[in-house]
């Protein structure tokens, strides 16, 4: 069912709600603790439970999980971290297309920064374990992770998630491409969604990823297997029964198909590539022309906001990438760059194509300088750096790189799912076709003198390695 932004902020319930006793549970009225039992753990317990941060990720969080079925009064409980779970929650329920599983999820907000909680999801019978977050904090590095293109396939998971784990995210952006439920990404060829389709598979993914995105917000990105063959026409609705992104971008019956939020000196951007693409063309436009509008409005704010040194740009189709599979498209290339470079936007990153790159610095579709591995460049100067983090497997033969850049193709709208324009790479900086890269960023506030640091460390997951360094240095 589309829902609208004002529909989601009615449902917000904050902390200090909770504290006043005006909370109404399942149609019960809830005066504070004492009405909880223990519950008896005879039905399934939540699982797959995941954060998201809130528009102020300083104060709000939204909790999210997947029951088998209905359950009587879905709700999270709440405490400081480590002390007992005092506050209570109700959660709002959404049905997930082509399965009996329901997703609930809990707002909060009124809460402190700089603090952590601890929260259980319960419903009558059954409760989840323990889990605990912490709102953003001020005054201290900003460390997230970023990867896209995940899915379930078995192996990679692991090793993904303890990269995550060890280098201890305030979030993770999830440049889509998620579970891979639906197997034909975007096409509207009819035998093949039937036979590639299977709402399942979200469940499965949601368990994988549990461990840490109970714990770090797991911020999604809208990628073309996220468009899925249900009812409506851009086909988001497994995505928005499952995720609640903050609702400050374009305003669309879909959901918050587009966000930004300040974390830090750090302003995140996520945009719909599908509304841009010109190789998948199921959604494109559907924003008319909003995107560009909100995303011109949104990065002026952020570069003029003396809190903000840093803007980090995600969305899923890519704009440089010298990849022969989908390689870089035309549709975000030249509708988000131009963008990108007014605003010295620092780091984009793209997913789709599954393999790591970076690119040295652009500036109006030129290199600007030569950024090989441990480089250090200065953004406000140089221009904005481009990385590609797809996690699944490429299933096309691997050019040979030993000599140099290889020639890779963009995508152009003019025919059917593009027309293929070969062209030069010379913006490829560093490549790594083979390892499920999770690329690892901590930005530093400024220091006495106003120099502030974002370190990329992009780290093979499988070996602990560091496949590509790079420094980028600001002046306040
Ligand atoms: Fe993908
Ligand atoms: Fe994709």
């Amino acid at each position: 069912m589309p829902r609208t932004r004002g529909r989601r902020m009615d449902n917000v319930l904050s902390r200090r709600s909770v504290l006043r006793g005006a909370v109404v549970l399942g149609g019960t009225a809830a005066a504070g603790p004492l009405l909880w039992q223990q519950p008896g753990y005879a039905a399934t317990p939540p699982h797959g439970l995941h954060l998201t941060y809130g528009a102020d990720p300083g104060s709000e969080m939204v909790v999210s999980w997947s029951t088998p079925e209905s359950v009587s009064r879905p709700r999270l409980l709440l405490g400081d971290a480590g002390g007992s779970l005092s506050e209570v929650v109700a959660a709002e329920s959404r049905p997930s297309p082509g399965l009996k599983t329901v997703q609930h999820h809990a707002r909060l907000s009124g809460l402190d920064p700089n603090t952590s909680y601890s929260y259980q999801a319960v419903h009558d019978g059954a409760a989840s374990e323990r889990f605990g977050f912490s709102t953003a904090r001020t005054g201290r590095p900003v460390r997230f992770t970023a990867f896209g293109d995940q899915g379930t396939s078995g192996g990679k998971v692991g090793p993904v998630l303890d990269a995550i784990e060890r280098f201890q995210p305030d979030l993770h952006l999830h440049v889509g491409d998620l579970s891979y439920a639906s197997g034909a990404g975007g096409l509207r060829v009819s035998e093949q969604i039937d036979s590639l389709y299977h709402p399942s598979v979200w469940e499965t993914w949601l368990t994988d990823i549990e461990r840490v995105a109970a714990r770090v917000p797991w911020m999604p990105v809208l990628g073309n297997h996220e468009m899925e063959p249900t009812a409506s026409d851009l086909g988001y609705e497994s995505y928005f029964a499952r995720f609640t992104p903050p609702a400050t971008g374009v305003a669309h019956e879909a959901g918050a198909t587009t966000w930004s939020m300040r974390v830090g000196n750090v302003g995140f951007v996520a945009l719909d590539g599908n509304d841009a693409s010109a190789e998948i063309p199921r959604n494109h436009g559907y924003l008319g022309g909003d995107q560009e509008r909100w995303l011109d409005a949104t990065l002026a704010e952020l570069r003029a906001d003396e809190y903000i040194d840093w803007i980090v740009a995600g969305f899923h189709h890519c704009a440089y990438c010298s990849s022969v599979r989908h390689g870089s498209d035309a549709g975000v290339r030249d509708r988000w760059t131009p963008l990108f470079d007014r605003y010295a936007v620092d780091v984009v990153i793209n997913g789709h194509n599954h393999m790591y790159e970076r690119t040295h610095p652009v500036r109006a579709g030129q290199v600007t300088t030569e950024a090989p591995k441990n480089a250090v460049i200065y953004p406000a100067e140089h221009g904005t750096t481009y990385l590609v983090s797809g996690l699944a497997e490429e299933d096309e033969s691997l050019p040979d790189r030993s000599t140099g850049p290889v020639s890779g193709v963009t995508y152009y709208t003019g025919t059917d799912f593009g027309l293929r324009v070969p062209e030069a790479t010379p913006w490829s900086a560093v490549v790594d076709e083979l390892a499920p890269v999770v690329i690892c960023v901590e930005a530093s506030p400024p220091n006495w003198a106003g120099t502030t640091r974002m370190e990329i460390r992009s780290v093979d997951a499988a070996t602990n390695t560091v496949v590509d360094a790079l420094t980028l240095v600001r002046n306040r």
